[in-house]
């Protein structure tokens, strides 16, 4: 198949890039590099041994949308654009509705007018709100996020939905990540964030690097095995082959359909803590701290549906994660902004 991905250059859809030419797709970049690099693309042609066409433009600019496609003819989108911090979303809302639906909006219109209609949309497992059970199944009532950033994700998830719904000809899959961490085996890509990290394994990442003096844990009085916080941290590489099933599966069926994109397994931030230190042999000092504002205490996937429908299953395991994580960082100490 001939794959746009928009937000192409950024974390997830890089390591994507790999395994959908691994699988004999051809690919096309649309990205405005507000939060990635033309670099990083340089590091995948590396990978993959060919350049990645792409394309410098938001996906909410209409008129580049209509030129993009125009000149390519594509059997299917993978939409990754949009902004993800949670917490400058709670402080920029405008910003992130702005950005995340209209960027959905014209890139729909625009598929619409060429007649592609085969969308994989990377959605969040933020989108199950405060759990009252887990594993959360994709059947499980969303009862409503806790910032903008995942009112986004709710939002396009409903949108999506109802263009499925109202024209049998579009086939829509909504994939649920859970926690991405680690990054490609070569360590020529992987995560790399603007100024101090929010999330948990780019912030071990530094401070096993030096750059960071110490990590907090958020909160060891949770109702969990060990008092921190459980997630489904699940390999990036394995992420990215669950978007090759999926692609697949839109090219046969067609309406709209869930899945979660997660291991099913939980672990605990000690459990990720201990696990880095025995795989790197470094160690990493930490304080307990209080608990974040809106975290909850576990979430973890049931990754059933993947498995029975798309055929697809993660196979790394939280040492692959951590070895990998700390790979990436170790070669790229300034992430793309070196002359590698
Ligand atoms: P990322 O920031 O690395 O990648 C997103 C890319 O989209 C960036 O390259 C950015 O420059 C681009 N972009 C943003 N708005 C754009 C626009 N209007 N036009 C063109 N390009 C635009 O993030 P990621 O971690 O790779 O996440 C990819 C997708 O997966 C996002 O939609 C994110 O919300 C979703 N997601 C991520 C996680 C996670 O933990 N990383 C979890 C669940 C869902
Ligand atoms: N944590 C710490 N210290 C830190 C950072 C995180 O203890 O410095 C803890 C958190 O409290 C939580 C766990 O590590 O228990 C994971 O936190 P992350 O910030 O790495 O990830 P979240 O589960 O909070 O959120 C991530 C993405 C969201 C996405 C969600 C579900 O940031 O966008 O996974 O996919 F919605």
């Amino acid at each position: 198949m001939r794959i746009l991905l928009t937000g192409g250059a950024g974390y997830i859809a890089t390591h994507t890039i790999v395994e959908l030419c691994n699988a004999g797709h051809d690919v096309t970049v649309v990205d405005n590099f507000c939060n990635s690099q033309p670099a990083a693309l340089k590091r995948v042609a590396r990978i993959i041994g060919r350049e990645v066409p792409y394309y410098e433009a938001d996906v909410a600019d209409s008129a580049a949308m209509e030129r993009i496609f125009s000149e390519n003819t594509f059997d299917a989108v993978i939409h990754f654009a949009g902004l993800k911090a949670v917490g400058e979303s709670v402080h920029q809302p405008l910003r992130y509705y702005r950005n995340n639906l209209d960027a959905t909006l014209t890139l729909c219109e625009t598929m619409a007018k060429h007649g592609c209609k085969r969308l994989v949309f990377s959605s969040s497992a933020t989108v199950y709100g405060v759990p009252d059970e887990v594993p959360l199944r994709e059947d499980m009532f969303c009862k409503g996020c806790t910032n903008p950033y995942g009112w986004t994700k709710y939002m396009i998830e409903k949108i999506l939905m109802g263009i499925a719904e109202a024209d049998p000809d579009w086939s829509v899959v909504l994939l649920r990540y859970f926690n991405p961490i680690g990054a490609h085996e070569s360590g020529l890509i992987g995560e790399n964030p603007n100024g101090i990290p929010n999330n948990l394994m780019p912030y071990i990442t530094q401070v096993a690097a030096g750059h960071l003096e110490k990590l907090s844990v958020f909160g060891n009085d949770y109702e969990t095995p060990d008092g921190t916080g459980v997630r489904d941290y699940i390999h990036v590489m394995d992420l990215a082959a669950g978007h090759v099933a999926a692609c697949d599966y839109a090219g046969c069926h067609s309406g709209c359909e869930i899945f979660n994109l997660g291991t099913g397994i939980g672990y605990s931030v000690m459990d990720i803590i201990n696990t880095f230190e025995r795989v790197n042999h470094i160690p990493i000092p930490y304080v307990i701290a209080p608990r974040r504002d809106g975290d909850v205490a576990a979430c973890y996937a049931d990754p059933t549906k993947a498995k029975e429908v798309l055929g697809w299953q993660a196979k790394r395991s939280l040492e692959d994660m951590c070895r990998d994580a700390w790979h990436w960082q170790s070669l790229n100490p300034d992430g793309y902004s070196d002359k590698q």
